[in-house]
């Protein structure tokens, strides 16, 4: 950087964001030149969503200055962000759910009020741009609500491109795509970047980061650590530094040595020993898995993988019973729970943080300490009044464990960082542990940063150091991999392998998790 870079399309300068007892971010400078794929990176909470937010005008910075393509921008607002060019794709997407496909993209859109008098013509340049971007396939008339994650997210861009946006910024895009998914996405960013759009991107995987980047920033505690670092050649152990501020290994803890004297006995001699936690029995359920068979034992942590869709997701909530299979059993302790039957599968205690955190696990705008002891309440309510007292040290508890950053139990959940409100998902299972005999977790660290991961990492080991039966989802092979004890691989809704971790590679489970798919 210095006198010799080209004038690049953005530069903001000292950026300031002061929230209620928070300074998000704390005198930011970014460079972003067209055509670049630039990458945002920061630990959670270092302000990554509060920068792209003062881009796309919905926050307005205290202090800083903004040049957009040769001029000073004020940014005064949503609308006033996408006339000078700026697109913006959330962390958690926006679209109104009740709108159709069509009416998304061009909502508030000047030529919605301009041309499109009928109907046909705005689904028709629907199309054009869905067609652009290789997914001409989605109805403009389809109700967004309706579309997957993917779908969404394509939408978002086509509403991107309908504007001739010349910075488009994603927000994690890839945090909610599967294996294929996250492919289309990257041809697509590459035909953007092809045509001089720039692409600011967000991403806690960082190997994506060299496959699809030029150049990175790298934020911390709200400044930039690090300006415009080459994406390709800046080693991770680098950024990683640069982004903790400390050397930490980002690695799985050690797995305990198997107990007991019977070694040599290959396939898990000591588990034999331990009492089955779960097992599971024939579980079908038509149009998403068939003939599911399992078990999970007391202190065993067992992962699932396979792609999005592939019936994994689905196979959790049918034994946390949040789904009713067609046939088949679930038995916790040796007694079958009562099928399709949420309330029971917890009496019986069963504890699941799912998949998506906004819409299934957190009451935004009540407070951490609401949302951690929620799933325990009973045991804070005695004579109908709550032991506050009680909640509060199991609720700095967790805090402490898992690093929530800001450390306050009152603060609403709504005012955290995407990553740490994820942390607050898993808390609160963790303050109800125990009575807790089986951990359902569906993608787990999904927007949890490297640093936070180790410690969740260690927290779930830890859990089931004391008996506690891990169940696991993650699209990451080697978050599977690295954590679990024992591997089953789900494809199009069946068990098609289940066997040691330890034995296993990240090629041979992408190759049993895709074979026979169409990629
Ligand atoms: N509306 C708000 N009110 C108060 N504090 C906020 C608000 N939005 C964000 N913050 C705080 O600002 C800081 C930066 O948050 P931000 O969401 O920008 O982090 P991030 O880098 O995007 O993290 P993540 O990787 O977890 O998404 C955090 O301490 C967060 O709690
Ligand atoms: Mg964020």
């Amino acid at each position: 950087m210095g006198p010799s870079d080209p004038e690049p399309l953005l530069r903001m300068r000292g950026i300031v964001k002061q929230f209620p007892g928070v300074r998000a971010l704390d005198g930011v400078d970014l460079d972003v030149r067209a055509g670049e794929v630039h990458c945002l990176l920061g630990q959670n909470g270092a302000g990554k969503s509060t920068l792209i937010k003062v881009l796309a005008g919905a926050h307005q910075p205290d202090a800083g200055e903004i040049v957009f393509a040769g001029r000073p921008a004020r940014l005064a607002g949503p609308t006033a962000a996408m006339r000078a060019g700026i697109a913006t794709i959330y962390q958690e997407l926006d679209l109104v759910d009740g709108l159709s496909v069509a009416d998304n993209i061009f909502l508030g859109h000047e030529r919605a009020t301009l041309g499109f008098t009928r109907r046909g013509d705005a689904e028709r340049a629907a199309r054009e741009l869905l067609g652009r971007l290789g997914h001409g396939e989605i109805p403009p008339r389809r109700e967004a609500g309706r579309l997957p994650a993917a779908g969404k997210q394509v939408v978002s861009m086509a509403r991107a491109l309908s504007h001739d946006a010349r910075l488009i910024v994603m927000d994690e895009p890839s945090a909610a795509l599967a294996h294929d998914e996250v492919a289309n996405l990257f041809r697509i960013i590459r035909e953007l970047t092809a045509s001089g759009v720039a692409v600011v991107y967000i991403s806690h995987r960082l190997e994506e980061i060299r496959e699809i980047g030029d150049r990175v920033t790298v934020l911390k505690d709200g400044r930039s650590v690090a300006n415009g670092l080459p994406a390709k050649t800046t080693k991770t152990d680098h950024i990683v530094s640069l982004m903790t501020g400390r050397d930490i290994e980002y690695v799985f803890p050690d797995r305990p040595a198997p107990d007991g004297d019977d070694a040599g006995d290959g396939d898990g001699g000591a588990e034999e020993g331990r009492a089955e936690v779960l097992r599971v029995e024939g579980l079908t359920l038509p149009g998403a898995f068939a003939d599911v068979s399992f078990s999970v034992r007391a202190g065993e942590i067992v992962g699932l993988a396979g792609l999005v869709g592939s019936g994994r997701s689905e196979i959790l909530e049918a034994v946390y019973g949040a789904r009713r299979p067609a046939r088949g059993r679930v038995l916790v302790d040796g007694r079958p729970v009562r099928p399709g039957d949420t309330g029971a599968a917890v009496r019986r205690g069963m504890g699941m943080a799912p998949e998506e955190r906004k819409s299934q696990a957190l009451l935004l705008n009540d407070s951490v300490a609401g949302n951690v002891t929620v799933a325990g309440l009973r045991r804070y309510s005695r004579f109908g009044w709550l032991n506050r007292r009680r909640e509060l040290a199991d609720v700095r508890e967790q805090i402490e464990a898992l690093d929530i950053r800001p450390p306050d139990p009152r603060r609403p959940v709504v005012t955290l960082s995407g990553g740490n409100q994820q942390k607050v998902v898993l808390a609160r299972w963790l303050a109800g542990a125990r009575n807790l005999r089986l951990l359902i977790l569906d993608e787990p660290t999904r927007g949890v940063d490297v640093g936070a991961r180790a410690e969740l990492y260690a927290v779930i080991r830890a859990l089931a150091a004391r008996g506690i039966g891990v169940l696991l989802v993650s699209s990451e092979v080697p978050e599977v991999l690295g954590l679990a004890d024992r591997v089953l691989v789900v494809r199009e809704g069946r068990v098609v392998h289940s066997g040691a971790a330890a034995g296993l590679d990240e090629a041979a489970v992408l190759n049993m998790i895709m074979e026979g798919s169409a990629l």
